[in-house]
């Protein structure tokens, strides 16, 4: 384990090097984007330079390709691989179900096609993680920046009418300028407090003309890796 860190690292990283076992020469491994999931390109990275691991790294991000290229890693793309054993990525909250929300590094767009796209997902966390109901950290919608005020009008008039509680949105900045993804789309935050039915306002929001793609992940993930500050790992 690295010197010095500070405990939230150190769940992170013990999250993270529990997740690397699960990987085995041969296999597509999806990269999943965020700071838990760069100790995971990080780990695994050592055990391709060190203990002579075979992988085939499709990362969810320019920020994931660009590190797993720098440790080592063989990046390919997701059509080269076509299909992936297992996607190991971080999340911002996850449910009893194992239900998440995703995309507070903005990359949910990628990050869900490549995990829908792998036999197994495993996500990675520390324990602040986790929640009995989604909803307290804000819900990112990747939008197409074309009528994003009237695509964001739109979706408060869909969360009125579902009788949301929090119905706030916000989009997302990087200083003066929208934020924007690797896709060249904008992101809206929805500050909704606790979301109900997860599985129904996931498909809601996707019907919706100008959203790309939601945060929620509905029945996606297959385990979650819980790092403690103290070093402890639990498995869900
Ligand atoms: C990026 C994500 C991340 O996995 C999520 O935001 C968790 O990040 P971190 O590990 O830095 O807490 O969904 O889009």
């Amino acid at each position: 384990m690295p010197a010095d860190l500070s405990p939230i690292d150190k769940a992170k990283f013990v999250a993270a090097k529990r997740a690397s076992e699960f990987v085995e020469s041969g296999m597509r491994v999806g990269l999943g984007t965020g700071s838990t999931a760069a100790w995971l390109v990080r780990c695994l990275g050592e055990m391709v330079r060190e203990e002579g691991l075979r992988i085939r790294g499709v990362p969810t991000s320019a920020r994931t390709a660009a590190l797993a290229r720098d440790v080592g890693i063989d990046v390919i793309s997701l059509d080269e691989a076509k299909w992936l054993d297992l996607t190991i990525d971080g999340a911002d909250e996850f449910d009893p179900e194992l239900n998440l929300i995703k995309g507070g590094g903005g990359a949910l767009l990628q990050e869900k096609i490549v995990a829908t796209a792998s036999d197994q997902m495993i996500v990675i966390a520390d324990a602040a993680k986790e929640v009995a109901n989604l909803g307290a950290f804000p819900l990112p919608v990747e939008v197409v920046p074309f009528g994003w005020q009237t695509t964001q009008a739109l979706l408060s008039e869909t969360l009125e009418a579902m009788d949301v509680m929090g119905r706030e949105i916000t989009l997302r900045m990087n200083g003066e300028r929208p934020y924007v993804t690797d896709e060249g789309n904008y992101i809206v935050d929805l500050h909704l407090g606790r979301i109900g039915n997860a599985r129904q306002l996931a498909l809601i929001l996707n019907q919706m003309p100008g959203v790309v793609e939601n945060g929620l992940f509905v029945d996606i993930c297959d385990r979650v890796i819980v790092g403690h500050g103290d070093g402890r790992i639990e498995l869900r």
